[in-house]
């Protein structure tokens, strides 16, 4: 891999990977064609939504959040939340943009001077740099008591870790699409304590991606949740150790001070860089 285009490279995402491809060609699409209301798209939901809270607790629990739902990657999540609150809400320097090109009204801070009264948005793993955040980081937000969203999107891509909910957490987001290269496919999940005002009554009229429900039960039937970073661990270490790079919580991710890199920081003088590139890939 070029040190250029490691240095070039904004987007950060898993390589496309033979065992995943396996996996897609085992899913028919007849599969999911059954008529909305016979109950079948609901049965399948609710066991999905079962066999996904056991398949991340190994990371993070989610009891507390009763409600679930299917969504186009976490990226529906994140569109449906910033259409349908009105609060003051703020993000952290360097985390995911989506949420403030969407909507364009939130503020921009850091983790000392976060704001009780207004809605953090944040993920974890970070966008920032693909690590966990800290316990301390986490006391900081539950210090200051503001509601949260949570953006969990890079679990599934990340190792193992207790990966602690702050309390005033309204909403939980994943995705399929980092982990497993799947970012076409559109694949997320969304859990809630309270009844999603817009998914609850597309629920309830079985309104959502069946084919995403047969694909995310296939993943998470053949692969573990620590698995892609167990996996490809020690070939990416490899790669950081070619370049002298820090493998990051997240397997395609690393981190790096030097200033040759630069460009690709977030926060701070640490870089985000993606370890995949074109060669990468299998074939
Ligand atoms: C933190 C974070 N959240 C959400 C997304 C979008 O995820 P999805 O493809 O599931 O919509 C990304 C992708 O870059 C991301 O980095």
């Amino acid at each position: 891999m070029l040190k250029s285009s490691l240095r070039d490279n904004p987007y950060v995402q898993a390589p496309i990977l033979q065992s995943v491809k396996t996996l897609l060609n085992n899913i028919s699409l007849t599969q999911s064609y059954y008529p909305r209301g016979s109950n079948r798209a609901t049965s399948q939901l609710k066991s999905l939504l079962k066999n996904h809270r056991e398949w991340v607790k190994p990371i993070i629990d989610i009891k507390g959040f009763r409600h679930g739902y299917i969504t186009a990657g976490a990226t529906e999540g994140i569109n449906l939340w910033r259409l349908s609150d009105q609060r003051p809400w703020q993000y952290i320097t360097g985390d995911y943009q989506w949420p403030q090109m969407v909507s364009n009204d939130g503020i921009e801070t850091d983790i000392n001077n976060l704001d009780p009264d207004r809605v953090l948005y944040i993920s974890n793993p970070s966008c920032i740099d693909g690590n966990y955040l800290s316990q301390e980081y986490i006391d900081k937000i539950n210090e200051a008591g503001c509601p949260v969203i949570y953006d969990c999107t890079y679990v599934s891509s990340s190792c193992k870790h207790d990966l602690v909910v702050p309390e005033h957490t309204e909403q939980i987001m994943f995705s399929f699409s980092k982990g497993f290269g799947l970012i076409g496919q559109r694949c997320g999940l969304l859990y809630t304590k309270k009844i999603h005002k817009i998914l609850e009554p597309l629920k309830t009229v079985e309104c959502y991606n069946y084919l995403s429900i047969n694909i995310i039960n296939e993943l998470i039937n053949n692969f573990y949740v620590t698995q892609m970073y167990d996996d490809y661990k020690e070939e990416q270490t490899l790669l950081c150790d070619e370049h002298s790079l820090t493998l990051s919580d997240v397997y395609f991710i690393a981190n790096s001070t030097d200033p040759y890199y630069e460009k690709r920081r977030r926060s701070g003088d640490t870089a985000r860089l993606c370890l995949t590139d074109e060669n990468t890939n299998d074939k």
